[in-house]
């Protein structure tokens, strides 16, 4: 945790120390903690978080109460909860109510921004095995140990900064610890079932969605190799006349100087299409003059469709060489990019449909109104400063579009944004393009947009080095965005605070969350627009 957080939270912490006495926590008090800890256990419904949060806000009433639990060597955040009434205390100010209601927002503002910078998995240490005050848990926090009924080590629960246990509790403290064990263990359980069951709730939804895909090189690739056993020839290759222009879709054995002729790459290509004809060029035919026998050459003709198969033979065979297959199978080639180009056209309809159906969740919550346009404006001005090609950019710009398209999945299970949804929509949202013909990185960074390059970000903790770029580039567009819909009602005096913050937080998490190489560029981006031209980026050219 940086050194930043732990000051504040100290300072917070001191403020709070003079704002409440702990020592006030009498018999009366007392009472009142055990009468509804007996109500939750008389219940047979296990208590929810918030619950269990407002019960021990009877002990310490601290701003930050959060849980970490024992994974392998590390302790890991599951629960984390902000008590904003904590914060500040009305106590002895002597501000007026509306100075005191702004200065709050502002400071509560403040807290939830650096409650993010909070650890999401720290190292184990043996002292976390004892109730108290740990130095090492954040700021001054107490912490008290949970274990599970057999006695093994679980957790801890966290609440603070800088309050001490009441002192006539501290005895009936592996009451509270067992009690809190008991009740924290259950709710975790029954939400990892229930996270399992929206899992397998979303794979029944977009899992199944049928398969357009269509491996067209693979099929060329079979097709020409059958031919070229068939007819025992040398080499071959599948070419696409796309545009005028020939492009090797499959190819076998080629010698370079047949590769280049087929292609023109050093002078006119072997062939021209001239109306529903390709003719042999001259610089073709002084290619085809140095083999011993002439190419087999099947041409495939079809409205906005045309290429040829071409196979350099060994031994003429009459027989073969007319076989009727060879008609059919370039036929089938011909097909098989109709086929393709169909399904691209296809593809495209039904993305702007999911877009328009995202479009329309986005639009039912204030804050996340212009979130994917945001995101799209963001990002493609990034690609401009960064200097990405055309391609890079189309598919940037795909990955941005689509990024949280899983939402639209998920919509099938709850109207509702649940957290099931918010941890399952990468993946969601990969499955349900997983077989349109779209381009692997945008599939692959839609999938990854919440990873953290140190590994500790969702849904699989993928190391910085297996994220692909475009999943890098959307994740610190996610957090900016975000910054932006949080924050919208910042008064101008306060803008440059606001974006200073913002630059600090992205240059904290290099190497954390995001990769390193994109920072300068992000931070170049964020200065050249000002706080106001962010906040506007992307809303005027909202769909
Ligand atoms: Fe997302
Ligand atoms: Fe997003």
């Amino acid at each position: 945790m940086s050194k930043d957080v732990k000051d504040y939270i100290n300072i917070i912490g001191n403020r709070l120390g003079k704002a409440f006495s702990i020592d006030s926590f009498g018999i009366e008090e007392e009472l009142d903690f055990w009468a509804l800890s007996a109500e939750h256990m008389s219940r047979k419904k296990n208590p929810a978080f918030q619950n269990i949060i407002t019960w021990m806000d009877l002990l310490y009433q601290a701003p930050v109460h959060f849980v970490y639990k024992l994974e392998k060597d590390h302790l890991i955040l599951i629960k984390r909860q902000l008590i904003s009434e904590n914060l500040l205390s009305d106590k002895g100010s002597k501000m007026k109510k509306s100075e005191l209601e702004s200065q709050r927002t502002q400071f509560i503002q403040d807290f939830e921004n650096q409650m993010q910078n909070l650890e999401k998995k720290r190292q184990w240490d043996e002292d976390f095995k004892e109730h108290g005050v740990s130095a090492h848990t954040i700021g001054n926090c107490e912490h008290i140990p949970l274990y599970k009924k057999n006695g093994e080590f679980w957790g801890i629960y966290v609440v603070g900064p800088n309050i001490k246990s009441p002192e006539n509790m501290v005895p009936k403290f592996s009451i509270i610890s067992r009690l809190l064990s008991s009740w924290l263990i259950k709710l975790e359980e029954q939400e990892k079932k229930s996270q399992k069951q929206y899992q397998e709730k979303i794979q029944g939804l977009v899992g199944e969605l049928g398969s357009g895909a269509l491996n067209t090189k693979g099929i060329s690739e079979l097709l020409l190799l059958y031919l070229i056993n068939v007819l025992k020839a040398e080499s071959g290759a599948v070419i696409e006349y796309a545009e005028g222009k020939p492009v090797i879709i499959a190819s076998n054995k080629l010698k370079e100087s047949h590769l280049k002729s087929l292609m023109g790459l050093n002078d006119d290509p072997m062939y021209v299409l001239e109306g529903d004809n390709f003719k042999l060029t001259e610089s073709g035919n002084k290619i085809q003059k140095g083999l011993d026998l002439e190419p087999l050459f099947l041409p495939y003709i079809k409205d906005d469709i045309s290429g040829f198969i071409w196979i350099n033979r060994l031994e003429e065979n009459e027989v073969k060489d007319k076989h009727p297959v060879l008609g059919d199978i370039s036929e089938v080639v011909a097909k098989l990019f109709e086929f393709r180009n169909n399904n691209e056209i296809f593809s495209n309809d039904l993305v702007n449909a999911f877009y328009k159906m995202l479009r329309a969740i986005e639009g039912n919550r204030e804050k996340t109104k212009f979130h994917t346009p945001r995101m799209i404006a963001f990002t493609e001005m990034f690609g401009m400063i960064f200097g990405l090609d055309a391609k890079e950019m189309n598919t940037l710009k795909l990955t941005a579009k689509l990024h949280d398209i899983g939402y639209v999945g998920a919509a099938g299970i709850s109207s509702m944004a649940s957290i099931g949804s918010e941890l399952a929509h990468p993946v969601a949202g990969s499955m349900m393009l997983s077989n349109l013909p779209i381009h692997e990185d945008v599939i692959n960074g839609i999938k990854t947009h919440h990873e953290w390059v140190n590994g500790k970000g969702t849904p699989n903790g993928m190391l910085g080095e297996d994220i692909p770029w475009t999943g890098k580039i959307i994740a610190v567009y996610e957090y900016v965005v975000d910054f932006f819909e949080s924050n919208s009602n910042v008064p101008p005096e306060k803008e440059e605070e606001m974006m200073e913050r913002l630059k600090s937080n992205i240059i904290e998490r290099a190497d954390v969350q995001f990769d390193l190489v994109l920072i300068p560029t992000v931070i170049q981006q964020l200065t050249m627009l000002g706080w106001s031209g962010c906040a506007q980026l992307g809303v005027d050219q909202a769909d």
